[in-house]
């Protein structure tokens, strides 16, 4: 079969089974008049329009870094960064990187050799799977935060071999369930079992913990977890990846990392965008708490209206709707009503737990969510996806 006809049954078929992908919108959209209300962006802290963040991002010299760190590319904002970041976190030490898709498999591909194992919650993150395969360690996924299942992986692997090195993978604020990691079981496996746990706090830095340092800090687990990531493109409106570890980590992926060595450094005012937000961060803790409140509510609300939620803990609200005609319609009648959410579908998600993912932000008041219940509930009402007598 030619390129092209392989091409087209690929598409033709995510077409007709509603997978089909598309660009998205631009920008992050903040609650207010006109403008619709984005529930399908990261900007969980509403950082990518703050006066402050955006000023530092202007800070620069240049606009580009224009060398790799390891040539002349290392600017005073990447180290600036990198400290701000470990120190928020309670880490010795910070690595910046490009984004937090190259700290993710820079840091697997860095660390772990191919004679290791690799055992990884089911829902982590692509750019941690695809970390783990360029690291071609072998790679054992547990039941999605099931502890028992993850001790049964580590048991067998560490009889199988007493010297093996083992890596325990997962992130702490799942991106599609909006649900915890069990971090402190997770870290008393990886000591009984003498494994080296590394946590991806993409979604959490920013939002959980004093000051959005995180979970693994606010569970006081700095010190028994190998490395946490994070991204600054998220609750930090800007740009950039992090690896958060000890001194010796470091240098090991100064000199082994390869999505580090061969690639231009960020550029430097978005490193000191991201800067400026975690400074931010320290300013005043009490949207974050605001903003888990107010989640909480949302929550509440949707399943006493009868919606059917994942077991979400967090500022990430999925709502399943359980096919993918039936959620990009949903999706669509909201955008036409003026409120984006993100439409998550196979192969992202598992045929059958289609979602409207709502991912809140401190800029979403309680009006606005009070908003999305009642309008999602008449649009899907209207759809027969919930029971029509439900009420309003
Ligand atoms: C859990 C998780 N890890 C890593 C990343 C990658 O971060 P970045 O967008 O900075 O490459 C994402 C972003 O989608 C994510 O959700």
């Amino acid at each position: 079969m030619s390129f092209e006809q392989r091409s087209r049954t690929f598409l033709d078929e995510l077409h007709r089974s509603g997978s089909r992908r598309l660009l998205g919108g631009c920008g992050s959209v903040h609650s207010g008049e006109q403008q619709p209300l984005n529930f399908a962006g990261n900007d969980y802290r509403a950082m990518s329009g703050n006066p402050a963040v955006l000023a530092a991002s202007r800070s620069s010299r240049m606009v580009g870094a224009c060398a790799s760190r390891l040539l002349a590319g290392n600017c005073q904002e990447h180290e600036q960064v990198e400290n701000a970041a470990a120190d928020l976190m309670g880490f010795e030490t910070g690595l910046l990187y490009g984004a937090g898709y190259l700290a993710n498999i820079g840091l697997l591909a860095g660390v772990v050799e191919r004679s290791d194992v690799i055992i990884a919650d089911k829902q982590i993150h692509a750019s941690l799977v695809d970390g783990a395969m360029l690291s071609r360690a072998r790679l054992r996924r547990f039941h999605h935060n099931d502890t028992t299942h993850a001790a049964q992986l580590l048991e067998r692997e560490r009889r199988a071999n007493p010297e093996r090195t083992i890596w325990l993978v997962t992130e702490s604020v799942f991106s599609m369930d909006g649900d915890l990691a069990p971090l402190e079981a997770l870290a008393t496996l990886a000591e009984r079992y003498v494994a080296h746990l590394i946590v991806d706090e993409a979604h959490a830095l920013g939002v959980f913990g004093r000051y959005g340092c995180g979970r693994v800090s606010e569970l006081g687990l700095g010190r028994r977890t190998f490395a946490a990531t994070v991204t600054l493109s998220k609750s930090a409106g800007a740009y950039g990846g992090l690896v958060l570890t000890s001194p010796l980590v470091r240098e090991v992926l100064i000199n082994r990392s390869r999505s580090l060595i061969f690639n231009t450094a960020l550029p430097p005012g978005v490193a000191a965008a991201g800067a400026a937000a975690l400074d931010l961060f320290r300013q005043d803790d009490s949207e974050r708490v605001a903003l888990l409140r107010r989640a909480k509510w949302f929550r509440q609300a949707l399943r006493a209206r009868g919606f059917s939620l994942v077991q979400s803990e967090s500022h990430i609200v999925p709502v399943i709707i359980g096919s993918s005609p039936a959620t990009v319609e949903l999706a669509n009648r909201l955008a036409l009503r003026g409120i984006l959410c993100a439409a998550i579908r196979p192969p992202t998600v598992a045929r059958g737990t289609e979602r409207l993912r709502f991912s809140l932000t401190v800029a979403h008041s309680e009006a606005d969510l009070e908003q999305v219940v009642l309008v999602l509930h008449e649009e899907a009402r209207a759809l027969g996806i919930i029971d029509a007598s439900s009420k309003p």
